[in-house]
């Protein structure tokens, strides 16, 4: 490994970074604008690189999350844009899209909340090109970014400006909709987190009131609205709402309440089907 990358991975771990020697990788081949897999070959850092790279290191050692050092994120079979004003998809989604797909009708009507960059539905709008995907954010700057991501991948999702909370968002489509999916903000007031996410992701995207649960609960209400008789829901949630975010989705309205883990088999998210009306 180029020597430069070996110090900057000791300097991330010093820092806290989790993820040290990957990142220090990753800058590398951001900075000479190559594919990881070529640092390999490389003896030392091009010098007009040197400079660059030390000055992100310096930035992610600050704990300025990597993909905003980069502008990308990936997820799934796609490469998004993403920065300040919206929260970095995260890996333990894409088993939540996994599922979507294993359930969703080919050419069914889908209705992402909470949207953020645009992660969920442009994956399903990627791996389902039968699907039609609305998605529905609350934040003007992270909608800004779902809008640039939806240009820069070419997909079908329509992007609304709403609030989950609101009785009549989307209410054209009551009824209709075969899936429901939400990442939404389920993290517990005052909760300890990690200070990428503290000081970089958008608080709106993170805390969902004393128990974390105020939008999910929001989303809830959106589904059984949205949904046909027999179509799906997907949240996802926090570890330590396993039990909580699967007992919303356990009334009249609902049938199969279930809970799935993530790759590392924490609980993840929460799934269910429209009862009949
Ligand atoms: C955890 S982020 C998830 C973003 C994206 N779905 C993903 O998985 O990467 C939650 C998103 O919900 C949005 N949000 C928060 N409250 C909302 C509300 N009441 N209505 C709609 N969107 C909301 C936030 O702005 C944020 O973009």
């Amino acid at each position: 490994m180029l020597p430069e990358v070996r110090a900057a991975a000791r300097t991330l771990a010093d820092a806290g970074v989790a993820s040290p020697a990957h990142d220090a990788e990753e800058l590398a081949a951001y900075v000479l604008g190559v594919p990881r897999s070529r640092l390999f070959g490389l003896d030392a850092l091009p010098a007009p690189a040197v400079e660059r790279y030390a000055a992100l290191v310096a930035e992610r050692a600050d704990r300025v999350p990597l993909q905003h050092l980069t502008g990308v994120a990936g997820f799934r079979r796609l490469e998004l844009s993403v920065g300040p004003g919206v929260f970095v998809p995260r890996p333990e989604t894409e088993v939540l899209v996994s599922w979507a797909l294993s359930v969703v009708p080919a050419c069914g009507l889908v209705v992402d909340l909470c949207a953020g960059s645009g992660a969920v539905a442009l994956a399903l709008a990627d791996e389902a090109p039968g699907l039609t995907v609305h998605a529905v954010e609350l934040e003007p700057h992270a909608l800004a970014w779902a809008t640039r991501n939806v240009a820069r991948t070419g997909l079908a999702v329509e992007l609304h400006q709403g609030d989950v909370r609101d009785p009549c968002v989307l209410a054209g489509l009551d009824g209709t909709v075969d899936l429901v999916t939400a990442n939404p903000p389920y993290i517990p007031l005052g909760a300890g987190v990690e200070r990428e996410v503290a000081e970089h992701d958008p608080p709106a995207a993170l805390w969902g009131g004393e128990d974390g649960l105020d939008i999910v609960r929001a989303v809830e209400r959106a589904a059984a609205r949205l949904l046909r008789p027999g179509g799906r829901v997907a949240v996802e949630h926090a570890d330590l709402q396993g039990s909580s975010v699967p007992a919303l989705f356990a009334g009249a309205d609902w049938t199969d309440s279930t809970d799935h883990p993530d790759l590392v088999g924490r609980p993840r998210f929460t799934t269910a089907r429209r009862s009949d009306r």
